[in-house]
């Protein structure tokens, strides 16, 4: 298998940009096929993490195509809810679900890197899987805490690499040679495919995450493994 070189910092937005236009109406799929359905666990937990209550106001940044805005707003029908992605087209192909959510989901499309949104707008907000995709983790994280108001929580879930040595390898041979294949095939893009498993690799392992977290601000950091360590959620407090 032949690897894909990551784009250079300065053209990673452009680039990722125009990959999730691309597999926009068939990124559910992929989802769902690739994880064997093992995502909607994993939306469970994060929206656990966050504890949203009816009256709160919530940003899901690089929303995609809203599932975690949706269950946000699912689990606390009260509640309003920004779906902020940057490709309209994957805003686009959630609009169904979002349209069926009992409370408010507003799709909005903004870089994750400049917000436009007021200081201290929101109670609480979730990236998944949108972290890794930035072209400035930092920044990202800087401008989370930007818009969060004190007290503010912030869940990210993430993927990364599993901490136990057997685990790790069998995971490794599905992630790197099992899931490009078959990813090629559902999303009829062999790029985005690549793209997925390498982009793990070069993202920041837990601890150093949880320091990015501290870095930017964050209090109370805390992180856990899901299934096994293929993915993980961290949490933190805008002071
Ligand atoms: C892997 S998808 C995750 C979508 C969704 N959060 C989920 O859990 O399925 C990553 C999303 O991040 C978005 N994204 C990447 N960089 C972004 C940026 N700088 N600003 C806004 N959205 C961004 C992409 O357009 C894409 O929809």
């Amino acid at each position: 298998m032949v690897s894909t070189p990551l784009p250079p910092a300065d053209e990673k937005a452009v680039w990722v940009r125009s990959m999730f236009d691309r597999i926009a109406p068939r990124y559910d799929r992929f989802n769902d096929l690739l994880s064997a359905g093992v995502h909607r666990r994993w939306r469970a937990r994060t929206i656990d993490a966050l504890a949203p209550t009816g009256g709160e106001t919530f940003l899901d940044l690089c929303a995609g195509t809203m599932d975690l805005a949706v269950a946000i707003s699912e689990r606390a029908p009260g509640a309003r809810v920004a779906a902020a992605d940057f490709s309209i087209r994957m805003l686009a192909s959630g609009r169904e679900k979002a349209a069926a959510t009992p409370g408010p989901v507003h799709p909005v499309a903004a870089d994750a890197l400049a917000l436009p949104f007021p200081d201290a707008a929101f109670d609480g907000c979730t990236i998944g899987f949108g972290l890794r995709n930035l072209a400035d983790y930092s920044q990202g994280l800087a401008e989370m805490q930007r818009v969060l108001a004190p007290g503010g929580r912030l869940v990210v879930l993430e993927f990364t690499t599993p901490p136990g040595k057997v685990f790790r390898a069998l995971y490794h041979g599905y992630f790197h040679h099992v899931l490009p294949r078959a990813g090629a095939l559902v999303s009829h893009d062999s790029a985005a495919a690549r793209y997925l498993p390498e982009s793990v690799k070069a993202f920041p392992d837990v601890r150093s995450l949880a320091r990015l977290l501290r870095e930017a601000g964050f209090d109370r950091v805390r992180y856990r493994y899901l299934t096994g360590g293929i993915a993980a959620l961290h949490h933190g407090v805008r002071p």
